[in-house]
């Protein structure tokens, strides 16, 4: 590839601005990770966590469309929120996205039993 084929992709929100290069085709989580934007994971990327939630700000048409595995984890409502998967979502083109905080796991449910004594 060469330089030709980068483009420029930008993370922002109330902490700061993180910009970076890649490669057309690459997800917005590879980018978070070259550039340091705060874009969680805990499953490295294979799209169980969903800790790598974004939201776009700008050019949503230079993203991948939401693929199944996508839909199945947040939900269809993509064009209504412009929250995507970091880690599903690539760039063709480029974007602006805000980093979302990351969701902590739930915690297991404690069951009772209930003693008859
Ligand atoms: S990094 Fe885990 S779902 Fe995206």
């Amino acid at each position: 590839m060469t330089q030709c084929d980068d483009i420029a992709v930008v993370f922002k929100n109330s902490d700061g601005v993180w910009r970076t290069q890649v490669a057309v085709g690459k997800t917005l989580l590879a980018a978070a990770l070259k550039c340091g934007a705060p874009v969680h994971s805990l499953c490295n990327g294979i799209g169980a966590c969903v800790q790598c939630k974004v939201k776009v700000l700008k050019n949503p048409d230079n993203l991948s469309k939401p693929e199944s595995l996508e839909t199945e984890l947040i939900g269809n409502l993509y064009h209504v929120t412009q929250e995507r998967l970091g880690c599903q979502a690539r760039a063709f083109g480029d974007v602006i996205v805000e980093p979302l905080p990351a969701r902590l796991p739930k915690k297991k449910r404690r069951f009772r039993t209930h003693r008859t004594s």
